[in-house]
Formats: structure tokens, sequence, C-alpha cells
């Protein structure tokens, strides 16, 4: 009798198995992400699978399966390729495995039950006016230059954030007041394959040696996030460009690096996502999951993933520069003063 009820107490306590796929290592968000998920959902004493893959689609797919095949009661996923992971989420939907989307949606597949993230058209809107505003685009007479860079193709957020950002400046751009150079203006011709730094780095110095070698000014450069906005910055800063002549450039997750380059004046602006709300907020989604109760969405309308229209929470995003930087992440204790070199 006594075993038996032992028995019975034991399972009825076996911990709650979560497993975390994220993209990468090499950017510091998905570091902080995994972290702070892994930190919340042990301090309620679940058990947690984190696994990062190394930008490596494959990679991804076999980590889901382990975490599968190890017996995770719930998933937590930040895909690489959001169309890859179809016949993986199969299995997990066969063992009715709950699979929640983080930050990125998980496309062309019903195995796939919540999507919660920062609300990524957004954050191309607070882009997209924040150059409006910074260039005083509305007032001034004299067109300016700008040049574009966006996401990778493979990530669904990639066109939300430029497509948020062009549809504020598009009407500046055909009224002749926004010049583009290059004539680089289309999502494909803009993206930067993996967010990569290098490639950003890369294709900007070539549009440099193209377009301003002969010393026409460049005013900005919209730039989807913090990786590709320091490849853009360091291309730059190569071709001699000093900071009293420096483009405002845009960004968003405010990295340490990025944010260091807005205190010196190398970057106008970053998108603060607060990895520690949507962390949050998952942790709250999984939890109403696992007791069998409906988490909480605010948008059941506009995250279409080829299959179904993907319940989502979206968080809101806010932008920082130099001159709210210290509030927004400072003082909320999301930085140290030493972590950012002051
Ligand atoms: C995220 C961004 C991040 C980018 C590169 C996007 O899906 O929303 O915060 O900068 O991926 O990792």
């Amino acid at each position: 009798m006594a075993a038996l009820v032992l028995a019975a107490s034991t399972a009825a306590m076996a911990a709650v198995r979560v497993g975390i796929s994220m993209p990468t290592q090499s950017l510091q968000r998905w570091n902080q992400d995994g972290a702070n998920m892994k930190e919340r959902f042990e301090a309620i004493g679940y058990e947690v699978d984190l696994q990062f893959a190394n930008n490596n689609v494959a990679l991804q797919v076999s980590q889901i399966e382990n975490m599968i095949l190890n017996g995770a009661d719930v998933l937590v996923i930040s895909a690489i390729d959001g169309a890859s992971l179809g016949t993986v989420l199969e299995i997990a939907k066969d063992e009715g495995i709950p699979v929640i989307a983080y930050d990125r949606l998980i496309m062309e597949t019903d195995a796939v039950s919540y999507y919660a993230t920062f609300d990524n058209y957004m954050v191309g809107t607070i882009q997209g006016k924040y150059l409006v505003e910074a260039l005083d685009l509305d007032n001034r007479t004299d067109p300016v230059n700008i040049e574009i860079t966006a996401g990778s193709p493979d990530d669904n957020n990639a066109r939300y954030f430029y497509q948020g950002a062009m549809d504020q400046l598009m009407p500046y751009i055909e009224a002749g007041k926004v010049v583009v150079p290059s004539g680089q203006i289309a999502f494909e011709q803009v993206a930067t394959l993996e967010w990569s730094s290098e490639r950003a780095q890369a294709r900007m110095d070539n549009l440099i040696a193209a377009n301003y070698a002969g010393g026409l000014k460049l005013h900005a450069v919209l730039c989807s996030n913090d990786s590709t906005a320091l490849g853009v910055t360091n291309s730059l800063i190569g071709a001699g460009f000093t900071k009293e002549e420096f483009p405002l450039i845009t960004g968003q997750d405010c990295d340490i690096a990025n944010t260091k380059n807005i205190i010196a004046g190398y970057q106008a602006m970053s998108v603060f996502k607060d990895t520690r709300t949507l962390a949050e907020q998952v942790v709250k989604m999984v939890q109403a999951i696992v007791n069998g109760e409906e988490p909480e969405v605010n948008d059941t309308e506009t995250y279409f993933n080829g299959v179904f229209v993907v319940p989502t929470y979206l968080c809101e995003p806010v932008f920082a520069d130099i001159n709210n930087y210290e509030e927004l992440l400072i003082e909320s204790g999301y930085y140290t003063r030493e972590q950012l070199g002051l």
C-alpha cells in the first residue's frame, strides 16, 4: 500500500520536460533567451533540455528529434529556417507534444500550437519612423541618400521588419525626398543570409565603392537588426567615414556591441526587445498548456504560416538611443554599466 502511494505520488510529481531549441549561440540575444527561459522554467520545477543549433538546419532537426526521444512534454523552438521543420514536427504532433514557435514563426505545418514574439511589423515601423524624424524628412527640402539592409530570407520575421520600415520610407522615396543611390530597394536585393555581419559588411563595402567613393553623402543606412548594423558600421569605419559624417544606422536587439556603438556615436538607435519579457510570456504559455488551460494570446489574425493563422502573443518593442538607453537598459537591470564599458 505504502509503496503504491509512493509510486503514485512520484508519478504525479514527475517533472515537466521542456525542450528548448535556439538557432545559434553566435548572437547575444539567443543566449539570453535560452538562459532566461531555462532559469524561469527551472524555478517552477520543470526540467529543461536547452540546445543551440549553430545556424545549421540539419543539426536543429536532429536536436529536436532527440528532445522528442528524451521525453519532452512541450517544445519551444526558434527556427533557423522557418519552413524546414515540418517533418520532425509531425513526429511531435503524433506524440501529442505541443510546440511553441519562439520569436520566429514556424512555417508550412499545422504541428505548431502557438507563437510568441515581439510585434515584428512594429519593429520595422519604429526603425522607419525613427529615420523619418531624425532626418526631418517632412520639413527639409534637400533630398537625402540612404541604403537599405534587411535580414535573412529564410526567417519569416525578416520581411515583417523590412515591410514595416519600408511602409514608412516608401512615400518619401516616391516623392524623391529619399534617394537610394545603389538602386537596391527590393527585399531580395537587400537581404542578408543568416543575418551575417560579414555578409552585411561585404555588401556595404561594394555599395560604398560603387556609389560613395566620389564623396557623395550617405545620410542613413536602414538595418533590420544589430548583427547586420555591426557589419555595415564596420564597413563604413573601414572606408574612412568619420564620426562627424557618420550616417544614421538603425538596429534591433540592443546587443552590447551595438549599444556601445550608440554611446560612441556610431549607431543611431536599436529596437529594444527585452528578452526577459518574451521568456516570461512563453513560460506562462507553457504553464497554461501543462495545466490544461488556454494560453493568453492577443493576435489571431496576422501570422498565417502557410497552413493556418497561428494564435500569437505579441510583446511590444520600443527603441533605444543615446537619450534613453540609460533608463531603458541600465536602470532596468538589463545591463550593468561595466558591461557597456561605462
Ligand atoms: C530576431 C531578431 C534577431 C535576428 C537575427 C530575428 O528573427 O527577431 O531579434 O536579430 O533574428 O538573429
